[in-house]
């Protein structure tokens, strides 16, 4: 090849990899700017109702969709917080929790992405509970906080546990445990079934939490089943038939697919999650006649600082 053209040829790939290069950065960029916000999910669960409204960051949170009742209860859910590895301004999660007056907050697991968070992720807690100290805040742990914070040692995650209820005198942590609480201003009460992480717990437990549950529940009194991975769901799923009392089951998990891939491929391909191989990844399902199940993207991020294609979240869920 003449020198000339030699020299033309690497010229015009060096200039197509700068080109790379620059897109590759500007798209990391964006995606990295994604983590930072944060939008507020309105769901209304009644029967035959879907999500109703999203707006960014909450200032503006439309409830024109979410009819008033007294008799509705209001649920401010968090989940994959993933300590360190969380972007959005936490003054301003605690800011829009408080502001939605919520009967009950509820995380989802997977607080910690792995040991280093530990400090910030107890912080964020004892903040919460501080600025509501008279809403209950219920927690089940995650995969993440059993696995990469607790090495799978049973006694590791009994004391990291622990260590979140010592943030705060309204904290519980449910890990197969049911509670029963009166909501404010409705005749009814509320029955909370928490369930324990996945990778630790013994499966037919949910079986029996999940019965123990519905046995608490009286006539027109609601059933909130809160987990971490939605496939607990395909585990007591014989116990939750057409006929069964739970009114909504919330998890996260997904992330909503954290960095969006086409045909649900991340799901169908990379992991092996039961619900999300099937599509349940981000949303409100009739998971079976008369339920609802609401998969929350989360706030936080793994193993990548970046989301593509989902927004952090901070949901509301009316039922
Ligand atoms: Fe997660």
């Amino acid at each position: 090849m003449p020198y000339p053209l030699l020299i033309s040829t690497a010229a015009q790939i060096s200039t197509f990899v700068a080109a790379l290069i620059t897109a590759a950065v500007v798209v990391f960029t964006a995606c990295y700017i994604q983590t930072k916000r944060f939008k507020v999910t309105n769901v209304y669960a009644e029967k035959d109702e879907k999500p109703s409204d999203e707006k960014e960051n909450g200032e503006e949170n439309g409830q024109e969709n979410v009819p008033e009742n007294p008799e509705f209860v209001r649920v401010g859910l968090i989940s994959d917080l993933h300590f360190p590895m969380i972007g959005v301004s936490l003054e301003n999660v605690i800011y829009t929790l408080k502001k939605q007056d919520c009967d009950v907050i509820a995380i989802a697991g997977d607080l910690c992405q792995n040991g280093k968070g530990k400090p910030k992720m107890l912080a964020f807690i004892e903040s919460l509970s501080g600025e509501i100290p008279d809403v209950p805040i219920y927690v089940v742990p995650g995969n993440h906080d059993a696995l990469h914070v607790c090495g799978k040692d049973p006694a590791k995650l009994t004391t990291y546990c622990e260590e979140i209820e010592k943030c705060g005198q309204n904290i519980r942590v449910l890990r197969n445990n049911v509670e029963k609480i009166n909501i404010i201003g409705a005749s009814t009460k509320l029955v909370i079934a928490g369930f324990d992480e996945f990778i630790v717990a013994n499966k037919s437990s949910y079986i029996t939490t999940y019965k123990e549950a519905e046995g608490m529940c009286g006539d027109g009194d609601k059933l909130l089943l809160l987990m971490h991975n939605p496939d607990i769901m395909e585990r007591i799923g014989e116990a939750v038939g057409a006929g069964s009392k739970y009114s909504v089951a919330l998890a996260g998990h997904t992330h909503g697919g954290q960095v969006y891939l086409p045909f649900n491929l991340e799901f169908k391909v990379l992991r092996n999650d039961g619900l999300p191989k099937k599509g349940f990844v981000y949303g409100l399902y009739d998971y079976c006649p008369n339920n609802k199940l609401y998969i929350t993207c989360g706030l936080g991020q793994s193993f990548l600082p970046i989301r593509l294609g989902t927004t952090p979240e901070v949901a509301v869920v009316v039922f």
